[in-house]
This record gives C-alpha cells, sequence and structure tokens, in this order.
C-alpha cells in the first residue's frame, strides 16, 4: 500500500515525502516537474506526469497499490494568478477534480490536501481559527477555496478528506540538502536569504507603518520540516477511520517583519541590509493560527521555531547556492 504524492518535486511535498521515506513508509511522487526538482526526491520514485491525465493517475494507481493520497501539487504565485486566472482555475481546480475522479474509480478514498490560510484573506481579527468566515482575494486563494469545498462535497462518495490550511511555510530539511528555489518566489524568508548572499542588495520592510507593535506585518512562520509531520498526523487519522475535517497548521505564534530581521542577525551573525518602502497593496497587518484543532485531533504542533527556520535556510542556501539542478 503506497501513499501516492502530488506535487512530490516541489518544496513542501519533497519535505514530506523523505519524512514518509525515513519513517519507512512506501511512497511515490506524482510531479509534471514544471515547478518541481527531481533531484529534491534523490532515491523516491517519481512519475512525470498531470494529476489532470487520468491514465497516468490511474496506472500509478494500479502500479503502486495506493491507498492514499496527499495533494500538493498546484501553482502557488499569487500575483501570476491575478495575471493568468485560466491557467490556476485549470491546473489548481480542474486539475484536482479529474484527480478525484481518477483517485475514486481506483478505489483510493483518503487523500490530504494543500490548502493555505490564503483562504481567510484579512481576517477580522488574529489567532484566526477554522470558522472564520473564507475570505480569498486571489484566484489562488480561490481555487484553494474551491478545491476544499469540492473536497467535502465528495463525503458521499465515501471520500475522506483533510485540508491542511498551511499558515507561511518557511525553512529547509535540517541535512542542508533539500529547500525552497528561491528564484521563482518573493515570500519573506527566501527574500532575506537571497539579501544576505547577495543577490538582492537590500530587503524592503513592505510598511512600518501597520497597528502592531513596531509597525511591521506579523505572520505565523512555520517550518517546512513541521507541515511535512502535520501531513503524516493527517495520512496516519484517515487510515484509523477519521472523517474528513479542514485545519489550520500554524505555530500560533505571530512574528513581525522587524522580528525576523533581528533573529537572522542574531542567528547568522551577519547584518541584513533593509530599508522601509511602502506598504504592499493586499497585506494584512496581523495573520497568525490559532492551532486548537489541529493539536486537538491530530496531536500536532510546531516543534521548530524561527531560530531553526533561519538557520535550517541559512545553510541550504550556503550549500547550494544554484539549488539542485544547476
Ligand atoms: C503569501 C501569500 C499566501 C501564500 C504565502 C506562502 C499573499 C497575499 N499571500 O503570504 O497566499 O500562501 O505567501 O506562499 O500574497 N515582506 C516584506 N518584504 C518582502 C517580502 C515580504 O516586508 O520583500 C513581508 C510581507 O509584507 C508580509 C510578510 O513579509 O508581511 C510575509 O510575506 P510573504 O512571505 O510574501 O507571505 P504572505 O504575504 O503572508
Amino acid at each position: 500500500m503506497t501513499i501516492l504524492i502530488t506535487g512530490g518535486a516541489g518544496y513542501i511535498g519533497s519535505h514530506t515525502a523523505r519524512l514518509l521515506q525515513e519513517m519507512g513508509r512506501d511512497v511515490v511522487a506524482l510531479d509534471t516537474l514544471e515547478r518541481g526538482y527531481r533531484d529534491a526526491l534523490d532515491d523516491i520514485d517519481l512519475v512525470e506526469g498531470d494529476i489532470a491525465d487520468p491514465r497516468v493517475v490511474g496506472k500509478v494507481c494500479r502500479k503502486y497499490d495506493v491507498a492514499s493520497v496527499i495533494h500538493f501539487a498546484a501553482y502557488k504565485a499569487v500575483g501570476e494568478s491575478v495575471s493568468e486566472p485560466l491557467r490556476y482555475y485549470k491546473n489548481n481546480v480542474s486539475g484536482s477534480i479529474s484527480l478525484v475522479e481518477t483517485l475514486l474509480e481506483h478505489d483510493v478514498r483518503q487523500i490530504v490536501f494543500s490548502s493555505s490560510a490564503a483562504v481567510y484573506g484579512t481576517p477580522d481579527g488574529s489567532p484566526v481559527n477554522e470558522d472564520a468566515p473564507l475570505r480569498p482575494q486571489s484566484p489562488y486563494a480561490q481555487n484553494k477555496a474551491d478545491v476544499e469545498h469540492f473536497l467535502a462535497s465528495c463525503d458521499p462518495l465515501g471520500l475522506r478528506s483533510v485540508s491542511l490550511r498551511y499558515f507561511n511555510a518557511a525553512g529547509a530539511h535540517e541535512s542542508g540538502d533539500m529547500g525552497e528555489d528561491w528564484s521563482a518566489t518573493a515570500n519573506l524568508v527566501p527574500v532575506v536569504m537571497k539579501v544576505l548572499f547577495g543577490i538582492e542588495p537590500m530587503l524592503e520592510i513592505f510598511g512600518d507603518d501597520y497597528p502592531t507593535a513596531d509597525g511591521s506585518c506579523i505572520r505565523d512562520y512555520v517550518h517546512v520540516d513541521d507541515l511535512a509531520d502535520a501531513h503524516v498526523k493527517a495520512l496516519d487519522y484517515l487510515a484509523s477511520g477519521g472523517t474528513s475535517l479542514v485545519a489550520n497548521v500554524g505555530t500560533g505564534q505571530g512574528t513581525s517583519v522587524k522580528q525576523l530581521i533581528a533573529v537572522t542577525e542574531s542567528v547568522t551573525g551577519r547584518q541584513l541590509p533593509h530599508r522601509v518602502a511602502g506598504r504592499r497593496p493586499g497585506d494584512p497587518a496581523a495573520v497568525f493560527a490559532d492551532p486548537t484543532l489541529i493539536r486537538a485531533v491530530l496531536g500536532w504542533r510546531a516543534t521548530r521555531d524561527l531560530r531553526e527556520i533561519i538557520s535550517s535556510a541559512y545553510r541550504w542556501h550556503e550549500r547550494h547556492p544554484d539549488g539542485y539542478d544547476r
């Protein structure tokens, strides 16, 4: 019985695949490699193909005797989703529907879905729990909300799902040999790393006039290996008969941009050149998780702090300045 990991060659997918392999579970990754890296999977089986192709998915299900799925495969750039909505809806929403259709045909009825706290948009307050209204502010965030709803609608077909709403995924594997591709992302931690390694001259703090203690925005940074662990716990929950669930994956701890800069300088012993720039449109002042539900139901909690996020990301980029395949 094998766990199928769609998008397994991507950032969070590859860390989850590695953790499952380390635990002795059988896994197979399915990835188009459009934005993933074969080398991120090391010796884990990879099938190159699209979730929307029923022949490929069906073949994988049969060949590997797939029992459950973790579904990461999706585009994830918020700005790009605004300029290319067709591409995002097609890949993220239609692709997920095709995938589930094929899975059901092959009697695979347990799925963990990679969702995002972006579904909350600008919440009324933080910590934010799962009952907060969904106000997606981009096609990307709407795609996540749509797939969550679609999966929940499939309960009568016998599908059981866990949708995990990640807060800000960051950091790298402790080995220093797996991490995020910083070339295609404008998220804070990769940008901080680019500045430390001289690829960008300076970090711009997007606004310091927010109603927070130091004026900069507050987010909830979760270590990618803690996120991977949440997926394993979600799979085990489904395997033991758990009913469908939607859960936040966050630490419950808010960190401001300025605090993150201070931690980075302390961990690395290096100055991080920065300046205050204007606000980035659409940025909520503070978003951090209420992780009560995932603690109670899955027994998950984050075990790594911001210092480990920064030190692991630093180690990865220091050892692999050109990422995986260059
Ligand atoms: C973004 C996405 C979210 C996605 C998440 C992880 C939006 C609105 N949200 O969240 O959907 O799930 O990434 O991929 O795009 N910052 C700076 N300078 C920088 C970069 C960021 O000050 O150069 C600040 C931002 O203002 C924000 C914080 O750092 O306060 C984190 O930003 P970012 O990493 O882009 O994540 P989010 O915007 O929280």
